[in-house]
């Protein structure tokens, strides 16, 4: 039987010699593959451009795992996934929960897995990662030895390439929920039904950083299920935590019990008006944290989104006193980190004040940045003291 292979343009090779892992439809000029096959990709002239999952439904046709003549086999996915722990082994510390494998990031495109204690939960986004789920379960098993391994697989991404949303045990046995430890701060996570696979994983590493500046009174926008403020709790004097969700508000209770923190306490609510009746109301606070939801889902929504996070970080800064800290995030990877500078920037002049970045971060470092992949850099974190 003769190899899966395709077709593409000279503009889509280019791409993946300029270091992309995406080739789009567009780009294609014929396949003969069946959907999630690993296929031989050449250019018009023959020329081997490398070996990508292929998707007959999805706009991003080829996701490139080589682009060497290498055969990718379980073999092949055996390294990818030992050099996914490799770089763990190096930059993980201090925590029982953290991203395995960040896809394109880890070069195995389409494939998350996150460890939380004992159990893994895996997302196979493309016709291609889900092809070779089975074989990724084994590996994972062997190289783990997890507890548990548990598919979350209801992300929207999935309808894109014609896949189900859909949540189940593929390995072992995995609980509703389990408890581990961050940073030295225990958290509870759901691991059916939390947001993304159960915690923000990404903000791991600026937890601990932005604890280090927080005292006072300290106000957690977007909390989820309280980890900023968690994290700032033992040496602050007061935290309170505001998300929309009651059931997020929930756990981040049960959060601050389980650390035995008395000075936590959350509020149900939308931060925007949160933000607007206690700038009203004069509150005054010596830490706010922002770290909403992506408000730019694409490159359209960039405008609005823009409105957006202007309002929340004027708000934000307004309700500082002087000396006091603005943790502020934004996780739209079409928001560029120059421009959420430069929104920060015209905040600070409308409110009138002075402030210093004190540390301007990103993503943690186990959801490694492919440079030539844009798409792999998402989280803007800057650490803002307000001087005068
Ligand atoms: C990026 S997550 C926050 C993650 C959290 N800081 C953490 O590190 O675990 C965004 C959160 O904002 C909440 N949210 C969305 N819209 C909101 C709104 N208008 N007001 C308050 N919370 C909102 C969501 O429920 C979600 O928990």
């Amino acid at each position: 039987m003769s190899e899966p292979s395709a077709v593409v343009t000279a503009r889509g090779a280019e791409r993946i010699s300029g270091g992309h892992l995406w080739i789009y439809r567009s780009d294609v000029r014929s396949a003969k593959a069946a959907p999630g096959d690993v296929v031989r990709v050449t250019e018009e002239r023959g020329r081997l451009v490398g070996r990508a999952f292929w998707s007959d439904k999805s706009q991003i046709a080829l996701r490139f795992l080589t682009r060497e003549d290498e055969p990718v086999d379980r073999a092949f996915f055996e390294r990818r996934i030992r050099a996914a722990a490799d770089l763990r082994s190096k930059v993980v510390e201090n925590t029982e929960a953290w991203r395995v494998i960040y896809g394109e990031g880890d070069l195995l495109p389409s494939l998350i897995v996150d460890r939380y204690g004992d159990y893994l939960v895996i997302q196979t986004l493309s016709q291609g990662s889900e092809k070779r789920k089975a074989d990724f379960v084994e590996i994972l098993a062997e190289q783990f030895a997890p507890r548990g391994i548990l598919e979350r697989n209801e992300p929207k991404a999935r309808l894109l390439e014609g896949l189900p949303q859909t949540i189940s045990v593929l390995h072992g046995e995995v609980p509703e929920e389990t408890i581990v430890q961050m940073n030295g701060v225990r958290l509870r996570l759901e691991l059916r039904g939390g947001q993304k696979t159960g915690a923000f994983l990404d903000q791991r590493e600026n937890y601990s950083a932005a604890a280090r500046y927080l005292r006072g009174e300290v106000l957690d926008c977007f909390a989820y299920s309280g980890a900023f403020g968690l994290h700032a709790a033992p040496a602050a004097q007061k935290v309170e935590a505001v998300d929309i969700s009651g059931a997020a508000l929930k756990t981040a209770r049960q959060n601050a019990e389980l650390n035995r923190l008395q000075n936590f306490h959350v509020r149900e609510g939308n931060a925007f008006d949160v933000l607007k009746e206690y700038d009203q109301a004069g509150r005054r606070f010596d830490a706010v944290i922002l770290d909403p939801p992506a408000f730019a889902k694409s490159r359209s929504a960039l405008s609005a989104a823009r409105r957006g996070y202007k309002e929340i970080n004027l708000r934000g800064l307004k309700l500082l006193r002087r000396g006091g800290m603005l943790v502020t995030c934004s996780c739209s990877h079409h928001l560029g980190e120059a421009q959420f500078a430069e929104l920060l920037w015209e905040a600070a002049v409308d409110v009138g004040v002075l402030v210093r970045v004190v540390e301007r971060r990103s993503q943690s470092r186990d959801h490694p940045i492919l440079l030539t992949v844009p798409e792999t850099i998402y989280i803007k974190c800057f650490i803002i003291e307000r001087l005068e």
